[in-house]
């Protein structure tokens, strides 16, 4: 049955339980009144020292084994998270940057990343959307990045992966219009911790500023969300830009 979904996520399920963006969305979603989370990731300290973060902003916390790079283990490993009750929000966090130079010369580490942010998410997506879609409501936040709108010499691997996964969310949220669950589509421009210098403001944010940019999303609905939110003028130029153009002018 569809149940207003309009209030803000009591569950949510983490993929990717140890990003950054992830745990300030998770944070401020919390401060918002979201008692229970679902910390799903590979297995590690570092897993297990968000958990205790989260329990101690006083939500329920609970690991659950996740490896993007193991789509066959996904069913295992979501499906009692499901099973277990309602999930409000999905957020897919995960995926990797790679090393552009590396890569190249070494194609099986750039099968890697595509296989982590594009496939890995793909199997996660339909797996998760499927699971919303049965219980009547919900979202997915799917963490895009400005990278895949128009793939640059610097970082065309990763820039590749993120538009196939972009295509995909894009996809997947008009398969899922109308039966409640909605997808929506974040895309951070360069995310850099706080205190480091900004450098081009219209570029660059921080965790909490695509948790809070993710946040007001959810409130109105949003279908795509771009943080900070003069990229989506800035990447439109830029995806209009000639190619000749485009090469002499970013890298
Ligand atoms: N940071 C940026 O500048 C930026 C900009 C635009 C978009 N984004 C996207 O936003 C999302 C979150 O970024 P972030 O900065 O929060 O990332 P982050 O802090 O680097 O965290 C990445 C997360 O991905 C997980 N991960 C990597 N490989 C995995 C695998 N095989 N299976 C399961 N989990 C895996 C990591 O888990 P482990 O702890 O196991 O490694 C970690 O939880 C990513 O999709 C990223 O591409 C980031």
């Amino acid at each position: 049955m569809p149940k207003d979904a309009s209030g803000p996520p009591r569950s949510l399920l983490v993929l990717g339980g140890t990003s950054a963006i992830g745990l300030a969305t998770a944070r401020r979603l919390i401060a918002r009144g979201a008692r229970l989370v679902h910390l799903a990731g590979r297995p590690s300290p570092a897993l297990e020292k968000a958990a205790g973060e989260l329990t101690a902003l006083g939500a329920e916390v609970r690991t659950v084994p996740f490896d993007a790079l193991d789509p066959e283990s996904h069913q295992a490993s979501l499906g009692p998270v499901f099973a277990a009750g309602d999930v409000d929000l999905v957020l897919l966090a995960f995926g990797i940057a790679g090393d552009q130079a590396r890569d190249e010369s070494r194609p099986l580490d750039a099968v890697r990343v595509a296989q982590t942010n594009y496939t890995g998410a793909v199997g996660a997506g339909l797996l998760c959307g499927a699971a919303l879609q049965e219980q009547g409501h919900g979202t997915l936040v799917v963490l895009s990045s400005a990278a895949g709108v128009r793939a640059r010499r610097a970082d065309f691997i990763y820039g590749s992966s993120k538009a196939g996964l972009d295509a995909f969310a894009q996809g997947l949220g008009d398969a899922l219009y109308g039966t409640g669950v909605r997808v929506m589509v974040v895309r951070p421009g360069t995310v850099l911790d706080p205190g480091t210098p900004r450098g081009d403001a219209r570029l660059t944010t921080t965790p909490g500023q695509v948790a809070a940019a993710i946040e007001l999303g959810l409130r109105r609905g949003s279908e795509t969300v771009w943080v900070p939110g003069g990229l989506r003028l800035v990447m439109s130029a830029v995806r209009g830009l000639p190619r000749p153009l485009f090469r002499r002018l970013v890298v």
